[in-house]
């Protein structure tokens, strides 16, 4: 009832982990592939090429409606993530693995887009969001170097890596037309095809009134805000991206019930990742989720993801 497709790679299902969570790990990933956590994908953290501890504590808070979070891209390195896929041979567990690459430099994510174990990966987002690495703006806000290295990015991956390959890239929030235009246009005449919506809104602030305080330490309390509000935000860019572009859409921000992910769908998701839900509530999330949203398909009589995917209708 709920498989779908990204590119032209099939999911079993369309739920899966946003990066960031509970991904970073031997340990987080071979708990994703276990069969009994219900995701349709497994999505690795952020990688940079060297290994990073990331930013100091409190870089993590939340409430019932937002998250805020300033990790600063602790993972375990390049080279940790490209072989754990081929010591485990992911291929076998049916859920395809996706690589999440965040460089920080253009070089370093060229260099880990080359070197990638292409049998035992199925595909990369390339993360062009991050708002948490001091004096480092996201990829995303500057067109000129998205522009430049999705070109780069595709002249590689065109030549090396075989046409079912997903090459993702995940994008900050956009906000106006002539942004969404402009993004579009670059992704439409490069080989990108799929785009998450969205990352974390960068650089929000939220302060404790009693201590007077900001709630996380880095950046003096700035950070990328997740969770339920940020959804309308999540909604039109995965509808505006769907709409503008040929790519598989894949909805994030402000999913924690089935309800969420069925109205992502609706905007054009393809499939949908969880993050600060997934924090919150750990592995059960995913078959809560499911249930959820099969529910609303049954009650609506839709049997496939197609019934509905991308046909949100407007008020006239
Ligand atoms: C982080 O590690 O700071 C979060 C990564 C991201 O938002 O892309």
């Amino acid at each position: 009832m709920l498989k779908t497709k990204i590119h032209t790679r099939e999911l079993s299902h369309c739920i899966y982990n946003a990066s960031g969570v509970y991904c970073c790990s031997e340990n987080d990933l071979n708990l994703l592939n276990n069969y009994n956590v219900n995701v349709g994908a497994v999505l690795s953290k952020s990688c940079t090429l060297q290994s990073r501890v990331g930013n100091p504590e409190p870089r993590y808070w939340d409430c019932d409606e937002l998250s805020i979070n300033s990790s600063g891209l602790p993972n375990l390195g390049y080279d940790f993530y490209n072989n754990y896929s081929y010591k485990y041979n992911f291929s076998n567990y049916n859920k395809p693995f996706i690589l999440s690459i965040a460089g920080l430099t253009e070089q370093d994510n060229l260099y880990m887009i080359e070197n990638l174990n292409q049998n035992y990966i199925d595909g990369i987002e390339l993360n062009m969001s991050c708002p948490n690495i001091k004096g480092k703006s996201q990829t995303g806000y500057d067109f000129e170097s998205t522009e430049d290295l999705i070109r780069k990015a595709s002249e590689i991956l065109d030549s090396k890596y075989s046409k079912d390959f997903i090459f993702g890239v995940k994008l900050p929030p956009y906000f106006d037309e002539i942004h969404f235009n402009t993004v579009s246009e670059i992704i439409n005449n490069s080989s990108v095809n799929a785009i998450t919506c969205i990352n974390s809104l960068g650089n929000g602030l939220v302060v404790d009134t009693d201590s007077e305080s900001t709630v996380i330490k880095p950046k003096n309390g700035f950070g990328g805000i997740g969770g339920s509000v940020i959804k309308p935000i999540a909604l039109s860019n995965v509808h505006t991206f769907y709409k503008l572009t040929q790519c598989s859409i894949i909805g994030c921000g402000g999913i924690s019930t089935g309800k969420d992910a069925f109205e992502h769908i609706l905007c054009g998701a393809s499939a949908v990742q969880i993050g600060t839900q997934f924090y919150k509530e750990k592995h059960s999330c995913f078959r809560r989720i499911e249930t959820e949203l099969k529910q609303i398909m049954k009650e609506k009589n839709y049997t496939s993801l197609d019934d509905f995917k991308g046909k949100l209708s407007y008020l006239t």
